[in-house]
């Protein structure tokens, strides 16, 4: 778990990915590594995105890839038994907190609220996405839960982009951002991995890294 916080805080950008075609995995992969990016969150969205977890963990060891849209004890068991090193949910799920703890590995559960980020902080969760951040009042947000909270750090996951990621970063309390701009469903769909790869180049190079 040490291991997976230093490579997220690292990292700073972790890309959330819906892979439609199973076929699409490797070469998004190689896309992201191309443009400096060594993670990513593939959803359960898509009915091959299990599969697409197993194939990105056995064919890319020098990435940390993760889970992301775990709602459910038994999606998560399949994301742990098919490699993810981490699981992102939209909400809180006590199944799926259990199911991490068990195996030890990292959840980031999706918080909004002091009382959901306190489900959490029960179970010795001091880590949450922030989700979705834009809609729910977005740094002005956070700055004030954190005020409150301060042991804990936010993945703020859901309208970041471009234009207010490094606003989102330069707060201390922020942890990493989660965000699918530059993995455009679109952009994997049509094969556009060239382009996936620049706007990863662009994204890193945006926040200084
Ligand atoms: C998620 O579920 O984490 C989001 O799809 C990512 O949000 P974004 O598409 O607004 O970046």
């Amino acid at each position: 778990m040490e291991k997976t916080l230093e490579f997220i805080a690292k990292e700073k950008i972790i890309p959330v990915v819906k892979i439609s075609n199973i076929e699409d995995t490797l070469p998004l992969m190689n896309a992201l590594k191309a443009g400096g990016i060594g993670i990513a969150e593939i959803t359960f969205r898509t009915a091959c995105g299990a599969d697409a977890i197993a194939l990105a963990s056995k064919n890319c060891p020098d990435m940390l890839i993760g889970a992301g849209t775990v709602v459910n004890a038994g999606q998560a068991k399949k994301a742990v038994e098919n490699g993810a090193k981490f699981i992102v949910s939209p909400g809180y799920s006590q199944a799926v907190c259990d199911i991490c703890k068990q195996n030890g590995i990292l959840y980031l559960p999706g918080c909004v609220t002091p009382t959901e980020i306190m489900a959490a902080m029960d179970n010795g969760i001091n880590i949450i996405k922030f989700f979705p951040a834009e809609s729910y009042g977005g740094l002005a947000a956070i700055r004030a839960i954190a005020s409150a909270l301060p042991n804990i750090r936010f993945v703020p996951t859901g309208g970041i982009g471009p234009g207010n990621i490094k606003d989102y970063l330069s707060f201390d309390k922020v942890f990493a951002c989660g965000g699918s701009w530059m993995v455009k469903e679109s952009l994997i769909r049509e094969g556009r991995f060239e382009e996936i790869t620049k706007l990863c180049m662009d994204a890193k190079e945006h926040i200084g890294q």
